[in-house]
């Protein structure tokens, strides 16, 4: 089974789900895929949307009702979707904001949508310093970052995770963001694939044939670690070992033949 650690499946909290009846279209449309595990991150701190711990907290009990109502068995973790600002570590310390589960040891983060700030490194450093893994949401659709993705690769260095959205994979976002996709999954910067589901058209809960593609560029063992292992150490509140990447990453397969024959 899956476990999808970025969905905006809580209905008319942020431009996600409109209403209660489609976030039960999207569990539907999850539950066909594998997925039994989804962390709803509603937008926060972006400067539209803001969605405080308690407030999340509350919906994520009424969906969990609606959904036993409806005899969907899906599982609803807590989470939020993080816009990267000054009061960021500040809101995580003080349990003002979610972390992914409410377990205390992961954050998801987003960036801009074409920058990367000077102060990113420092705030990412500051929730660090709390025990926190900041997870960078979707960094193949950051414009700076598609250029200049060593500037990712510093902040995976400095202890950070990476998530890469399931449909920029597939081409949903177009060829920069697939082409970036592959690049920065190919080297070993991505560790979780989520669906980033806003709706249950177009934007769905769907992960499976994102896994087909990274099984195509990368090995079945890669797939297996960022499409399924990890996100379930996620849920199981646990933070995974980005070790255990590099490990397959280098297996037989990940390389063409001429590069492992003359090695
Ligand atoms: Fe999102």
């Amino acid at each position: 089974m899956l476990t999808d650690i970025h969905c905006h499946i809580l209905p008319g909290i942020d431009d996600g789900s409109k209403e209660l009846e489609q976030s039960l279209a999207m569990a539907r449309i999850a539950i066909d895929d594998g997925i039994d595990t989804i962390f709803a991150t509603p937008h926060h701190f972006n400067g539209v949307y803001s969605n405080p711990r308690q407030a999340v907290l509350d919906q994520v009990d009424r969906l969990r009702e609606a959904l036993a109502r409806e005899r969907i068995w899906l599982r609803i973790l807590p989470g939020a979707e993080n816009h990267i600002v000054p009061e960021l570590p500040d809101a995580l310390a003080d349990g003002t904001t979610l972390t992914m589960g409410d377990f205390g040891r992961a954050a998801l983060v987003e960036l801009p949508v074409h920058t990367v700030p000077a102060s990113t490194e420092q705030i990412l450093e500051r929730i660090l310093q709390q025990d926190i893994v900041p997870i960078i949401a979707h960094p193949e659709r950051n414009t700076y970052l598609r250029r200049h993705p060593e500037r990712l690769r510093r902040m995976i260095e400095l202890g950070c995770l990476a998530q890469v959205t399931a449909q920029s994979c597939t081409g949903l976002f177009g060829p920069q963001v697939r082409a970036a996709s592959r690049h920065m999954i190919s080297s070993g910067l991505i560790h979780f694939v989520a669906s980033d589901a806003h709706r249950d058209r177009r934007r769905i809960p769907e992960i499976t044939p994102a896994l087909e593609q990274v099984t195509e560029w990368t090995n079945r063992q890669v797939a297996e670690l960022i499409g399924k292992e990890f996100p379930a150490a996620l849920a199981r509140g646990d933070v995974p070992d980005p070790q255990a990447l590099d490990a397959v990453q280098e297996a037989p397969g990940s390389r063409p033949w001429w590069q492992r024959w003359f090695s």
